[in-house]
């Protein structure tokens, strides 16, 4: 059976799905690996772990799809293409000749570069970063993680003018590790990715010098930057037991944009994973956010008929969703897995006035608010961990809608609904307070696995699987659509009382 596999390294767990040409998931493997918070704001991978990990389940999922050991070669000669989608933003920074990482990952959750953030807004280079980049200044983006590695790191600057070593979100550390590492790796990023770091430029596609500049960053460090579909290399047979072309890069967030076929402008999807990410397709061209929302590259490759060739997305990005029932799983333990939440929500009918704010490491879109710390407000003696289970499911549906509104304003045009995946998505509760929430149908598809589909399909594309668009929007199926039942009085009223909880929130941690 000829397949397409997708390496899905996500913040929590690397995966590896192998889809048939239907796009229908046929073999699967994760794990999940450590999560390390030195101080407070800070988040660290080792992006050694990562790498060993997404190796182990890329095998793992070969084996699984043969039933035969990886040398054999069975099985990884089926897989036509490799499509690789990764967390964004994290940074990685690694010495060329040894192939090992120098500091540990900076995560994209990390707010160190919070500060150096509000040093250069104050020097007033916040509207220059937003016009090139279309991004926020804030610590979010790779440029000053990467800027951090290199002033703190011992030696690391001196190495990285030296052409030493070299940068790269988690897709280039993925790709040059599975294309031989320090024997010949490829280092490459594609555009969707690139558009997250802050130095390069949307419009041109490019990296910026100015921008380079700006934070100090040397030339030599950067992958080239590659479509998202297009073959770019191949990996090597000795990790797969075959050489298979990489053929699909993107960005999770732009992957699962793709994998939900959304690619008409004012299609949109929102994906509820660690965070949540709303994205929709503006076309061919950039739109400038008038609402704090994100101009991002959505995908970008020659191979991509029926779908643009380069689609240009809004983005709003909310930094704590299915994190948020970690939490109460982890922090509160007011239940025992993720998935207990539902039943223990909805058993009281609703938060009886109860809001959490989750802004445990800052306020993402559209507040932007690095000061802003999680909330809990309105508790009586009648509260129950309940009412906060409840209250944790509706801050994810609230700061989604918050987004949607920004969207709409920032597109203007109505946004008739929205495509749903990621872990939560299978939340019935939640997705019909979304649908209350936006006032516009929830759509599920069958497929939630949208992230490693799109980039299956991106590699798909590239190497003659799937003709165009057209083929991958006829495979596009919808599992259940959630229907909004709250009157639009009742729907403003209760967005209007979230934002005065989140405007509690605010400011803080310098308070
Ligand atoms: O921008 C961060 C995002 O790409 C992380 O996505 O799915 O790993 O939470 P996820």
């Amino acid at each position: 059976m000829r397949t397409i596999l997708a390496l899905d390294q996500g913040t929590t767990s690397s995966r590896a799905i192998a889809f048939d040409l239907n796009g229908r998931v046929v073999a699967l493997a994760q794990r999940e690996f450590g999560q390390h918070f030195p101080q407070p704001g800070w988040v660290e991978h080792d992006a050694a772990e990562i790498w060993r990990t997404q190796l182990a389940v890329a095998q793992e999922c070969i084996q699984k799809l043969t039933l035969a050991p990886v040398q054999t070669a069975v099985g990884a000669a089926e897989i036509v293409a490799i499509g690789i989608t990764n967390q964004r933003e994290t940074t990685v920074l690694w010495d060329r000749a040894t192939g090992r990482p120098v500091a540990p990952a900076i995560v994209w959750q990390d707010r160190r570069a919070s500060a150096r953030c509000d040093e250069l807004r104050r020097a007033g280079q916040a509207a220059m970063i937003q016009r090139k980049t279309g991004l926020v200044l804030d610590a979010y983006f790779s440029a000053t993680k990467l800027e951090w590695l290199l002033d703190n790191v011992p030696g690391a600057r001196a190495r990285a003018e030296a052409g030493e070593l070299a940068f790269g979100t988690i897709d280039s550390w993925l790709i040059w590790n599975l294309t031989g590492g320090p024997q010949g790796g490829v280092h490459v990023t594609d555009a969707s990715n690139a558009s997250r770091t802050l130095l390069m430029n949307i419009h041109t596609l490019d990296w910026d010098d100015e921008l380079l500049r700006l934070f100090s960053i040397p030339r030599a460090l950067l992958p080239r930057v590659v479509p998202s579909s297009g073959v770019v290399a191949e990996a090597s047979a000795r990790l797969l037991g075959a050489h298979i072309p990489i053929a699909g890069i993107a960005g999770d967030q732009q992957a699962a944009t793709f994998g939900q076929a959304c690619f008409a402008p004012g299609m949109a999807k929102n994906t509820y994973g660690t965070g949540c990410f709303m994205l929709m397709n503006t076309g061919d061209r950039p739109v400038a956010s008038r609402n704090r929302l994100l101009s991002t590259v959505g995908w970008q490759g020659p191979e991509l008929a029926g779908a643009q060739r380069t689609a240009y997305c809004l983005e709003g990005s909310v930094f704590m969703a299915g994190a948020t029932v970690q939490w109460l799983r982890d922090g509160l333990q007011i239940i025992d897995q993720s998935s207990d939440v539902e039943a223990l929500a909805a058993s009281v009918p609703d938060t009886d006035d109860v809001f959490l704010v989750p802004a445990f490491t800052g306020l993402g879109a559209p507040d932007w608010d690095a000061s802003a710390r999680g909330t809990l407000v309105g508790l009586t003696r009648g509260t129950t961990r309940a009412h906060i289970a409840r209250a944790a499911l509706e801050a994810i549906a609230l700061q989604s809608a918050d987004m949607f509104g920004a969207m709409s304003r920032d597109a203007r045009l109505p946004l008739t609904e929205l495509r749903v995946d990621g872990g939560a998505s299978r939340n019935n509760l939640l997705m019909q307070m979304q649908a209350d929430l936006l006032g516009v149908p929830v759509v599920r598809p069958q497929v939630t696995e949208t992230t490693a589909l799109g980039a299956a399909y991106l590699a798909g594309l590239a190497t003659g699987v799937w003709a165009g668009g057209d083929a991958i929007t006829a495979q596009w199926a919808v599992d259940q659509r959630f229907e909004p039942h709250l009157t639009e009085p009742a729907r403003l009223a209760r967005i209007a009382r979230w934002r005065e909880a989140v405007q509690r929130s605010g400011g803080w941690a310098q308070a």
